[in-house]
């Protein structure tokens, strides 16, 4: 039996259709929503995750302004960025890359963003807001992947859900979606005993960890939903996951590829963000 391959860049498109049919309807009351994007330094990674996540904008109607400020900026010039966007009325979310530049701390930025903007979900009130099941903003990776799995309707209710890594990206905002929708949880990580086996126990598999091709098919129950959130380059410089995709594709149910699986989702999930933090407005 060869594995459903969940199609995350059809699904992302769709998402992205319907929100920028909705941004289409309520311009004109509301006038334009604006993301505003934050790049400092001259990570090349950053670079393309932040042109691609304009891009997103310009094809969903989010209109967005971009802060390319350069390597030596200090910490204080950013967030004297961060509270003047804060004030401003007609911004309605605010996304600092990370990683910022060593001289700069990641969490103290993130602090500074107000909640009610925070279209990452990575401000402690909307973490905290998350694992107490109260209305916030969730982290896009995390919420592109349960969004991923509810329209490809795989049942999660009762299942069993192995999730590989404890970020507090990806690794704890998924386990608590996925006690939301009712599934039992194991959260492993790089000192989790007999790994595989546990693994092995999961109805659905999501795994995070950054190490190409990680999970074989000996970790994966035939017929398991595999998630795979890696994005990694393997010795040929070709990009993989942190799954054996070829390995996996033939034991598991379902199984995301890469690319095009869970991350075009992330950029998707953020454009729903930015269009909720306007409508909220
Ligand atoms: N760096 C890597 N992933 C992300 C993300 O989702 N948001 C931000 N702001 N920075 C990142």
């Amino acid at each position: 039996m060869s594995a459903e391959i969940i199609n995350g860049k059809q699904i992302a498109e769709d998402i992205k259709n319907e929100l920028k049919d909705k941004v289409e309807h309520l311009v004109s009351a509301k006038g334009q929503p604006t993301l505003a994007v934050v790049l400092v330094g001259e990570d090349q990674a950053s670079k393309v995750y932040v042109r691609n996540k304009k891009l997103a904008c310009e094809y969903v109607g989010i209109r967005s302004l971009s802060y390319e400020l350069p390597e030596a900026t200090t910490q204080e010039e950013v967030l004297a960025l961060v509270h003047e966007l804060n004030e401003r009325d007609d911004v309605h979310g605010i996304l600092v890359q990370l990683p910022l530049p060593a001289h700069i701390d990641d969490d103290l930025v993130i602090m500074t963003i107000d909640p009610r903007k925070d279209v990452d979900g990575f401000h402690p009130i909307n973490v905290g807001n998350l694992s107490i099941g109260h209305d916030g903003f969730v982290s896009c990776t995390p919420a592109g992947i349960i969004e991923l799995m509810k329209r490809s309707q795989i049942e999660m209710s009762g299942k069993n859900c192995v999730i590989i890594g404890r970020s507090n990206i990806v690794g704890k905002p998924i386990a608590m979606l996925m006690l939301r929708e009712h599934a039992t949880v194991t959260v492993t990580h790089s000192r989790t005993k007999n790994l595989s086996q546990v693994c092995k126990q999961a109805d659905i598999l999501i795994v995070a960890i950054g190490r190409a091709k990680f999970v074989t098919k000996e970790f994966v129950k035939e017929g398991a939903v595999v998630i795979d959130v890696g994005i990694n380059r393997d010795e040929n410089g070709k990009l993989c996951g942190d799954v054996d995709f070829e390995d996996c594709v033939e034991v598991a149910g379902a199984i995301t590829p890469v690319p095009k699986g869970v991350g075009p989702m992330t950029i998707a999930m953020l454009m729903s963000n930015c269009v909720k933090a306007y409508e909220k407005k």
